[in-house]
């Protein structure tokens, strides 16, 4: 097997009917390593068989994405591959087939056949676009058995009917919108049950492939890492030119006479469009195509809604109701206004070569680049949520006892903050201690999320493998609330080789506050103080390890260097 890793995303774009194709390589190391997971998932499957099953030739049929349109329109969508076409082909070709068998026991199972099926490059198509590679060239930056095109499909279908009687063949749920649909004129033959040609179920495989891919390889960790190393400098590229511009280093601003377009970098960030922009432009310059979902820019108390992707916002330069949704773009870049101290929460990162990263810094705006009081007690509690978090992660450990450390760390922190209240200021005894406070849920308004997931191929990896139907519970360890798991996207216990995010939070958002507005656990004035920081998340990716965890977040969130970095003096 050639060895060589393709990295910077080759992006192929259809025009009406094809393509734009570009392959870059940053190391002539390796190839994506296909082969390795085709075997790997063909282990989960045959073992989610029945008995009975298990010792026939099994073989899975695949397409892969197309490329979209605008409605009504022939302008294209971006194109990025089905995840799971991806995982067993490293193929990044729109329109493309995959076909692959395997059976126990024989050779098949250590070099099961992997056919690829390419699109064929077609004259009329390369005037709008960038055709597809050649057979020989596909050949050699994939690692399957063969490159033909689709219309070679079927015949190889025919092939493997006759080579392997009994094969069951597997398929991802068909009629379904979430995957790529299996045209009839290539598959036929199998697929409709009047040709009685073989056996098809769509069961297995997808658990199967969820299950592979719930566990990372040495070459998928180094996407991942490459991924996180750029869009953690992409945040402190944000965090730095908030800086310049409190040391009063930017000097060309919009109205301030300059006769030229600003570059990026020189124009003053006041709003989160201006954040936003300058993050991805810096993921962009290192080669990454595509972010791994919308980035999340949300100023001032925006920043309690957890998934914001309106982006569009001025910061704040007077109070900003939550939700308020009036765009004051007159305020931005005049001189007379002083922007007011607020939080400014990215929740962003890149993709790289299929591979995600998810980071979330929370930085200061205003104020002179440093947090208030209230911001900086919230922003310490949930960095202490996070290294307490850390403390405990390793392989063995049900991800259910983070959540509830996280849980139990912000009861505690509430305490001495004042805002839940303690059994000695209350007077109520043990109402109001830190058990009874976590088995009130009460701690759910302000951190409703999930402390992580896990995060590969899609930034939330392979939902339904990592979080069962029925949960695997932790033997001996108190739950609290049940409406701490209500959104835990991962409930199980973790494996050396998951790469999970650490993404605790906290946030005053009116509409999660309203169902605590009674309640007796809280100092009601205290709380009051703190509403107006919106919210803080820190998020960082990590590597499960036998003993603990590796981060692949580079980009630091200790206050110190925050602070210093937003407000110029770092
Ligand atoms: N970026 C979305 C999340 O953190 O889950
Ligand atoms: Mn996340
Ligand atoms: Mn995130």
């Amino acid at each position: 097997m050639s060895t060589r890793i393709l990295q910077g995303n080759p992006s192929y774009l259809f025009a009406t009917t094809y393509h734009l194709s570009s392959v870059s390589l940053i190391s002539s190391a390796m190839v994506y390593p296909a082969n390795k997971h085709v075997i790997k998932t063909f282990k989960y499957l045959v073992d989610l068989l029945p008995e009975g099953e298990r010792a026939k030739p099994q073989v899975v049929l695949l397409a892969g994405e197309v490329v979209g349109f605008r409605n009504d329109t022939d302008r294209e969508l971006v194109f990025r591959q089905e995840s799971n076409f991806f995982y067993l082909s490293g193929c990044t070709v729109p329109s493309s087939y995959l076909l692959t068998a395997y059976q126990p026991g024989t050779s098949l199972s250590n070099t099961p056949s992997v056919e690829l099926f390419i699109p064929k490059a077609e004259l009329a198509d390369m005037m709008w676009s960038v055709p597809p590679p050649s057979l020989t060239a596909a050949k050699e930056i994939h690692d399957v058995t063969s490159v033909a095109h689709p219309a070679e499909l079927p015949g190889a279908i025919n092939t493997l009917l006759k080579v392997l009687p009994g094969a069951l063949f597997h398929t991802l749920p068909r009629n379904s919108p979430l995957f790529p649909t299996l045209a009839p004129e290539y598959t036929e033959q199998v697929l409709n049950p009047e040709n009685g040609d073989g056996a098809v179920t769509d069961l297995y495989l997808l658990p199967a492939i969820q299950r592979a891919r719930l566990t990372k390889d040495a070459d998928e960790l180094a996407l991942v890492k490459h991924a996180n190393e750029i869009s953690s400098r992409a945040h402190e590229v944000v965090m730095r030119v908030l800086g310049k511009a409190v040391k009063n280093k930017i000097e060309a601003s919009l109205g301030t006479g300059v006769d030229r377009p600003l570059l990026p970098g020189e124009w003053l960030i006041e709003k989160e469009a201006e954040a936003e922009a300058i993050f991805v432009a810096s993921c962009r310059r290192e080669g990454a195509v595509h972010q791994a979902y919308l980035p999340i820019v949300a100023a001032s108390t925006r920043a309690s809604t957890l998934h914001y992707c309106c982006n569009d916002r001025e910061f704040a330069w007077g109070p900003v109701k939550p939700h308020d949704h009036h765009n004051n773009n007159e305020l931005a870049h005049g001189k007379s206004k002083e922007l007011n101290p607020q939080v400014l929460l990215i929740d962003a990162g890149c993709e790289w070569n299929c591979y995600a990263s998810d980071i979330t810094r929370t930085m200061p705006v205003g104020n002179g680049g440093k947090f208030t009081p209230e911001a900086r007690a919230i922003y310490e509690l949930v960095l202490e949520m996070q290294k307490q978090s850390f403390e405990i992660i390793k392989a063995g450990l049900h991800w259910d006892a983070v959540q509830l450390i996280c849980h139990r760390t912000l009861v505690k922190g509430f305490q001495k903050l004042g805002i839940f209240k303690t059994p000695d200021s209350s007077g109520s005894g043990s109402w109001n201690s830190e058990e009874a406070i976590l088995a009130s849920g009460d701690s759910s308004a302000f951190f409703p999320h999930g402390v992580g997931h896990s995060l590969g191929m899609d930034v939330h990896d392979v939902p339904s493998a990592s979080k069962p139907a029925i949960n695997s519970t932790i033997g001996g360890v108190a739950l609290g609330h049940e409406s701490f798991y209500t959104y835990l996207r991962l409930r199980l216990p973790l494996e050396a080789g998951m790469v999970v995010t650490v993404e605790p939070g906290i946030y005053f958002s009116p509409h999660l506050l309203a169902a605590i507005r009674n309640s007796n656990h809280i100092n009601h004035e205290v709380l009051k103080k703190y509403e107006p920081v919106g919210g803080v998340r820190i998020e960082d990716v990590v590597l499960i390890t036998e003993t603990g965890y590796e981060n692949f977040t580079t980009v630091r969130s200790d206050v110190a260097w925050v602070e210093g970095v937003c407000s110029g003096e770092l």
